[in-house]
This record gives structure tokens, C-alpha cells and sequence, in this order.
């Protein structure tokens, strides 16, 4: 969604700029608090776990480059480092998504963008795309929910993201993320993931940049 978009091109014109192998920062989302439906004892437990994240995200890359100049390659103590680093960091990256692309009390999708126009022609309607998009998430199991746009297909997927570092679509756009790990809601609905999944639609930011809804979907 844009606000992911947003957030997307941000880090893409990071990796263009002067500042380099600088280290990553957590970002402040306290304005979801008071988000009905989320409490704010939920909400600040999964800031805090969202900061460990970017903690470890941090940490693993200081490590990994350090056995690296160091020549430890070819240690199990790298190859383990290496493997948890797609965990870690996407754990970090994905939680800035799925907070990014909430506000406080929503707001709708816009039906005369072409991003609403793509979702109505590839799900055939945007009752449709919803649906699934909710029935994703209530598979059973703990990861994520993405809507992916393959640009090179001209193709929305409502994907399931297993944790953090498996299933994702090489090269395409989140364009909505969220989070089904039980931390997201067993503080405030139990076991009942249907109604937190209502509670995050009602929070869900739908607005798009101009330029990327014209460049993405026009
Ligand atoms: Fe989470």
C-alpha cells in the first residue's frame, strides 16, 4: 500500500545516499496508540518486540562482518549467523510495514485510484479480494498475510509469509501487510484471530501516493 510503497522508496534512495553500512533505527509508531480494537498494552508490547528486531538485525550484520574480515567463513557459527540474518532483519522490516500501513481509525481505499481498479480486475471485486485476503490470514499457523504486486505480470497475489522469511515473492511489492503471529493479538482476543483480523481492517491506511498509483497501476 503506499504507505509501504512510501517507505519502499525511502529505502531505495537510503541505499543511493551518502550514508553507508550505517545501522538500522527503530521507528516510532506510538501514533497507533489509542487504535480501536488494539490496545495499547498490545501495541507497546509489539513495539518493544519490533525494537528487538532491529536490535538483532543490527547485531547479526556487526557479527557477519566482522567473521568476515576476521576469515571465519567457513565456520558453523557464520553459516548459522547468515541463515537467522533473513529472519532478523525481515522480522525488523515487515513490522515497520504492518504498522506503517495502519492509522488511527482508518482510512478507506479510494475507488477512483487504478490500485482499487486492479484489485476489482484481478479478484473480481474488491468484496472478493477482501475475503481471501481475511481467509489467509485465518489459516492456521503463525507469518504474515501480504498483498504482493508482480509488476513483471501485472499481478496481485494475497500471499502467506510463513515467520518472516518464507514465501515471500521475489521482487514484488507488499502493497499490505499484516501480521498473524499470535503476539498480535492473544492479548486482546484470545484465540479469536477473526476478530483481530476485523480490528486491523478498520485500521488499515488505503491511501496511495499519486505518482506510485499512476507508475504501478496507471
Ligand atoms: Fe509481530
Amino acid at each position: 500500500m503506499p504507505q509501504l510503497l512510501n517507505m519502499f522508496s525511502s529505502n531505495l534512495s537510503l541505499t543511493q545516499g551518502a550514508k553507508k553500512n550505517m545501522a538500522y533505527e527503530p521507528k516510532n509508531f506510538d501514533n497507533l496508540l489509542g487504535t480501536k480494537g488494539l490496545s495499547d498494552t498490545l501495541l507497546k508490547n509489539h513495539f518493544t518486540l519490533y525494537q528487538g528486531y532491529v536490535t538483532n538485525t543490527n547485531k547479526l550484520a556487526d557479527a557477519l562482518n566482522a567473521m568476515q574480515k576476521e576469515g571465519k567463513t567457513g565456520t558453523p557459527e557464520y553459516a548459522e549467523f547468515k541463515r537467522r540474518f533473513g529472519w532478523e532483519f525481515n522480522g525488523m522490516r515487515l513490522h515497520e510495514y504492518y504498522f506503517g500501513n495502519m492509522i488511527k481509525g482508518g482510512k478507506p481505499i479510494d475507488r477512483n485510484t487504478n490500485f482499487y481498479m486492479k484489485i476489482v480486475e484481478d479478484f473480481g471485486s474488491f468484496e472478493n479480494w477482501e475475503k481471501d485476503f481475511r481467509a489467509v490470514g485465518a489459516m492456521r499457523g503463525i507469518g504474515w498475510v501480504i498483498l504482493y504486486y508482480d509488476d513483471t505480470a501485472d499481478r496481485l497475489f494475497n500471499t502467506w509469509i510463513n515467520e518472516h522469511d518464507a514465501g515471500h515473492l521475489c521482487g514484488a511489492s507488499p502493497m499490505l501487510v499484516m501480521d498473524v503471529f499470535e503476539h498480535a493479538y492473544l492479548t486482546d482476543y484470545g484465540i479469536k484471530k477473526a476478530d483481530y483480523i476485523e480490528a486491523f481492517f478498520k485500521a488499515i491506511d488505503w491511501t496511495i501516493d499519486p505518482n506510485l498509483d499512476s507508475r504501478l497501476f496507471g
